[in-house]
């Protein structure tokens, strides 16, 4: 008999609500020539569940972190203006609210190409960019800031302490959900704080995924899905407490969370709102999983019906944007080039690949119009508002986007 599985965060009890089956890794786009391989490659079974105790919301199986990240990682941040536009915004906050001691400090987990601290650069603080990934973190490097190549955890941050002093800010976006070994980069980052100082991180948020069924935001590298509540028990481990929160916009509806040392800052009301919205909705009751779960079957479902109508009347569907989350929604469906004949995406490191499960050949936008499809299957979802208005043309040229978050839709 095989263990039960616990939550990584308390020990709790797991009980799982969503198996979306055996799955590859989101951002494991293969090379033309290991096509042949990809039937046997690495799979694994891609199942949420949340803890009966403390109510983190997880997945039950996970990849290693050097498994998904590891010098060939194809993410780049700054694919999309609206995220740059986001983060310079952010970085110009973090100067204006929190940088203003003598000497300020800011540590970023995740820094990719440098998004958000070539800001924090050009302006002349001191800060660290802790990037695993080689490529892109020589990427960051080129971009003005200084990073070390490693994966943050307790020891690194004991480095850090020794090496820069204490940190004002510690930032992670879209990076602290992606990380196995939370009880590690928590204490790291309990020691490194300053003692007013601030741990920031933005995430995809549960109560957006529930509203909008965006399941194809589970994936391996999403390995924990926040709420409020289940920060604030996290934070509450470690001598941390939640002292604000942000619902955003970006990337489908994320969390911003600020942490700080337990009692060193008062908890704004929007926390309070939060947690109280929340229990309103009844976001982790049973009866919401449940019904979370049979709208993503349904949802897939539709999809692929309306994809086989389409293929069966001859009309032409090519993908926009090879996400990570599309590795979930294409695996999960069973979505292959027959029914997407192409996908096209602007990252360099993903033209000419594959994708993962599914292997629908990836090209870059200049594809698209050549000539425009009958149909594009929006799969980069999270930016439609830039997507669609970059290629407003398709749209006057007679095409007609098919969307699935929160329901199918062709417009
Ligand atoms: N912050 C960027 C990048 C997100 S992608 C943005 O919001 O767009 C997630 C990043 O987290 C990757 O670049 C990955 O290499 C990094 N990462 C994963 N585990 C990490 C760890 N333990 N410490 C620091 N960075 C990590
Ligand atoms: P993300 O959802 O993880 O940010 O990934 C978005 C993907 O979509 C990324 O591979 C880049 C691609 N993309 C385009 O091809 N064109 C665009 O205009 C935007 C914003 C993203
Ligand atoms: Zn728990």
């Amino acid at each position: 008999m095989s263990d039960k599985p616990i939550c990584r965060i308390c020990g709790g009890a797991l009980r799982e609500f969503l198996d979306l089956g055996p799955q590859p890794m989101g951002n494991a786009f293969v090379p033309p020539d290991k096509r042949d391989d990809e039937a046997f490659a690495f799979r694994f079974r891609l199942a949420v569940a949340m803890c009966e105790a403390c109510t983190m919301v997880q997945l039950i199986d996970y990849v290693q972190h050097d498994q998904m990240f590891h010098s060939a990682y194809p993410y780049r941040s700054s694919g999309s203006s609206v995220m740059r536009a986001h983060f310079e915004d952010l970085a110009g906050r973090f100067l204006s609210e929190e940088l203003t001691g003598s000497d300020p400090f800011i540590v970023e987990l995740g820094s990719n190409d440098g998004i958000m601290l070539h800001t924090i650069a050009k302006a002349g603080v001191r800060h660290l960019g802790v990037e695993p990934c080689g490529d892109v973190a020589e990427v960051g490097r080129s971009n003005g800031i200084r990073v070390v190549n490693e994966f943050f955890d307790e020891d690194l941050a004991a480095r850090i302490l020794a090496d820069d002093g204490k940190a004002d800010v510690v930032f992670a976006a879209n990076t602290f959900s992606h990380i196995d070994f939370l009880d590690s980069i928590l204490r790291g980052i309990k020691n490194l704080l300053a003692p007013g100082g601030v741990f920031v991180f933005e995430d995809p948020y549960f109560g957006d995924i529930v509203q909008r069924a965006s399941f194809d935001q589970i994936y391996d590298e999403h390995i924990f899905f926040f709420t409020a509540r289940s920060v604030q028990d996290m934070a509450a481990r470690y001598g941390l407490e939640l002292v604000d929160v942000e619902l955003l916009p970006v990337h489908g509806g994320e969390l911003r969370c600020v942490l700080a040392h337990t009692g060193a800052r008062p908890v704004s009301p929007a926390v309070t709102e939060l947690l109280k919205q929340e229990e309103e909705q009844g976001l982790t009751d049973s009866a919401t999983l449940t019904r979370f779960a049979d709208g993503v079957r349904e949802l897939g479902e539709n999809l692929v019906a309306r994809l086989r109508e389409l293929r069966d009347q001859g009309k032409r569907v090519v993908g926009y944007g090879a996400t990570a989350k599309s590795t979930t929604l294409l695996n999960y469906c069973g979505i292959t080039p027959d029914l997407v004949s192409f996908i096209c995406d602007s990252t360099a490191e993903k033209q000419g690949r594959l994708t993962p499960g599914t292997l629908i050949p990836i090209e870059s936008p200049e594809a698209f119009a050549d000539p425009y499809p009958d149909y594009a299957l929006l799969l980069a979802w999270n930016h439609k508002d830039e997507i669609l208005e970059k290629e407003a043309a398709f749209r006057e040229a007679g095409g007609r986007w098919i969307h699935y978050v929160p329901d199918v839709r062709i417009d």
